[in-house]
């Protein structure tokens, strides 16, 4: 039906919508990928100050988006106002899903229920079954359902990947990750649902690097142990603020992960974060060893900027997410972040132009044909692709709740987690 530009409706005015995904959705507006944008959230004074970013101004000048509720039209505040939006959507559009972790599953499928495809940032949802139903539905539909794990999208696991299939290091058999977020994060709108019976620190930003090691590797993890104490965000709810990991793989390798809240503000980065693996070879050790956070580039500026976390001295990642000039009126979004927004949208671009055109049984069945590609080719994660990260979220929790008892995966007909 649609091979014309999508439009594209965004679900979540949050953090990762002002600082990603709608940098990298105005961008491809620009460059003609896409067409009007609606974004809906809860309260319309959360949408109006996203509306006036004035960063997004400056970068993207002419460019706006809808925002649902409308704070100038004093629409109502409250959370079923997508749902709203859905229903007038024509089919197969692109709907981009940023809600916190938990809601993942029930707008994802209400979406799908709509018939539109899905862009969604991680974690696709919080269980196996879970995951297994939406792409059951989505397949049925020939709805593309991608999952923006945009570390997949730096050049540096692509090159390890290719190494690492190519034989070059051996089999991967210790590691370890890290990712702490920022102190600031304490304050911010996660406290409201980052909470013990929601998420913890391993589901939220650890399944990052479980994610990478899959994908470099090929190997699936098999068991999963999270030990964490709960403590209360300012707010008073308790969390699980910093978690230990330790997820076993396939082959036995093992590998530790630690996450939290809590890298100093005065921290010269985004976050701490990075991997290191260790692998064996018949003769020789082989070594992959990422940086993830310092990236050879130290800035000192005279003074600090004015966003919570901002520092004067700056370990700046060139490589995740920089708005940069390259000519003409506004910025441009660079790196991996605004790669993985872009290789999915374009994916659902692609799925609506190579089917169009068809009788609707053919079209669906070319649709159907290019979801599966995808799904082989592995580039970008999808549900049947990317499993076993609900699987291991899965067993982080079963994990995490019991007093860091392992948690082990089952594969076969029916995927499931047990307490060892
Ligand atoms: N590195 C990454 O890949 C990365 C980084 C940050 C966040 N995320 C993911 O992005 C998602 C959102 O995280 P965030 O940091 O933006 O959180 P956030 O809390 O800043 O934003 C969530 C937004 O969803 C809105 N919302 C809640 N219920 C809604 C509803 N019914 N309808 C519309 N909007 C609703 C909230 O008002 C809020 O604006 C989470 O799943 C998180 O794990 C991924």
């Amino acid at each position: 039906m649609n091979a014309a530009k999508p439009q594209v409706v965004i679900l979540g005015p949050g953090m990762i919508t002002q600082l990603q995904v709608l940098p990298s959705i105005y961008h491809l507006q620009r460059q003609g990928v896409v067409g009007p944008i609606t974004i809906c959230g809860t309260r319309a004074k959360s949408l109006q100050a996203l509306h006036e970013d004035a960063g997004h101004k400056r970068a993207f000048p002419g460019q706006s988006f809808t925002p649902v509720p409308d704070y100038r039209k004093k629409e109502p505040d409250g959370p079923d106002a997508y749902k709203k939006v859905l229903e007038q959507l024509p089919p197969r559009q692109c709907v981009v899903v940023a809600l916190p972790d938990q809601m993942h599953y029930p707008a994802i499928k209400e979406v799908l229920r709509h018939e539109q495809h899905v862009l969604t940032v991680k974690p696709f949802v919080l269980t196996h079954k879970e995951a297994v139903e939406l792409e059951g539905i989505a397949r049925e539909k020939g709805l593309l359902i991608g999952v923006e794990y945009h570390k997949r999208f730096d050049d540096r696991a692509l090159i390890a990947r290719r190494r690492y299939r190519e034989g070059q290091f051996g089999e991967f058999k210790i590691g370890q990750a890290h990712l702490i977020e920022k102190h600031y994060y304490m304050h911010s709108n996660f406290q409201t649902w980052c909470t013990c019976e929601n998420s913890d620190a391993f589901t939220y930003i650890g399944c990052h690097y479980v994610d990478l090691v899959a994908f470099v590797t090929g190997l699936k993890p098999v068991s999963v142990s999270v030990y964490s104490k709960p403590q209360p965000w300012p707010n008073g709810k308790l969390g699980y603020l910093w978690t230990d990991a330790r997820v076993l793989w396939e082959n036995g390798a093992c590998l530790n992960v630690i996450n939290g809240f809590g890298y100093p503000d005065e921290g010269p980065g985004g976050n701490t974060q990075g991997i290191v693996l260790h692998t064996d070879g018949k003769d020789a050790n082989g070594l992959i060893w990422h940086s993830d956070q310092f990236r050879g580039v130290k800035h000192a500026a005279l003074k600090k900027g004015g966003d919570a976390g901002d520092t004067a001295f700056m370990e700046t990642n060139p490589d995740y997410f920089q708005l940069v000039w390259r000519g003409g009126d506004g910025l441009e979004p660079v790196g991996y972040g605004f790669r993985s927004i872009e290789y999915i949208v374009k994916a659902i671009c692609r799925v609506e132009r190579e089917s169009a055109g068809l009788a609707a049984k053919d079209a669906l069945a070319k649709r159907r044909e290019l979801l599966a590609q995808y799904d082989r080719e592995g580039l970008m994660a999808t549900p049947a692709n990317s499993a076993y990260n609900e699987l291991v979220i899965e067993a982080g929790r079963l994990s995490i709740t019991n007093g860091a008892k392992e948690a082990v995966i089952e594969y076969g007909k029916e995927p499931g987690v047990r307490l060892n």
